[in-house]
């Protein structure tokens, strides 16, 4: 499978957001962006009226990290986002908030906080086309990456063959190459990518 890239806009300058996006999207397949709300993660981003400011050629993976997600749907369509997720915890009936998202054009994601067994997202995989896994705690950038994942991206590729299955956190060329290995065909990276003297070289590494 074709390894795709999504840089984490919350490790960019945020005063110079569109500036910052216009260094990498060309190299890359999707602009990721968190969203978190200070209750369901102890960290506040933005929400809906930022992300529609965002300009880029290249579609939006929103990775909302909220209470509530099926309240935003419709705000985060009307802001341009393409692919959206939401997680796992923070739900009670997954399906119908992947109805939502689907019903409001965009394509519906979940992810699973490190502390979540794969295996429940047994039920809804059918009605997925794309996975996030959490290689963190989810709410702030720059952490290390927790090689838990890798049992989870192995398992979610035997069960999927042909969906996405995103991995987030503490991305680098080294742990980048363990999630190319166990199954994951999108990596989310965003201190290791902003961080970068070049960018568009550690995107290139990135892509094994
Ligand atoms: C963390 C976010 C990540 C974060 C990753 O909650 O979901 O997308 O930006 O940052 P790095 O790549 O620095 O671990
Ligand atoms: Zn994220």
């Amino acid at each position: 499978m074709k390894i795709k890239i999504a840089p984490s806009i919350l490790s960019a300058d945020f005063g110079k957001l569109n500036e910052d996006i216009s260094t990498v999207e060309d190299y890359v397949d999707y602009i990721h962006v968190d969203v978190m709300d200070g209750h369901f993660v102890p960290n506040l981003t933005f929400g809906a009226p930022v992300v529609k400011c965002i300009k880029s050629k290249k579609p939006l993976d929103v990775h909302l990290m909220i209470e509530n997600p099926l309240e935003y749907v419709d705000d985060f369509a009307k802001a341009g986002a393409e692919i959206l997720s939401f997680h796992y915890e923070a739900v009670k009936n997954p399906i119908n908030i992947i109805k939502a998202i689907k019903d409001n054009g965009m394509r519906p994601g979940i992810s699973v906080k490190p502390g979540t067994d794969i295996q429940v997202l047994e039920e809804v995989l059918p009605e997925l086309d794309w996975v996030l896994v959490m290689s963190v705690e989810p709410g702030f950038g720059g952490q290390s990456f927790m090689p838990l994942a890798l049992e989870k991206i192995k398992w979610l590729r035997e069960k999927a063959p042909n969906i996405d299955i995103a991995v987030d956190g503490g991305i680098t060329d080294e742990t980048g190459k363990l999630c190319r290995e166990a199954g994951a065909n999108v990596l989310v990276a965003g201190s290791y990518i902003f961080k970068a003297k070049d960018r568009k070289a550690v995107i290139e590494s990135l892509k094994g």
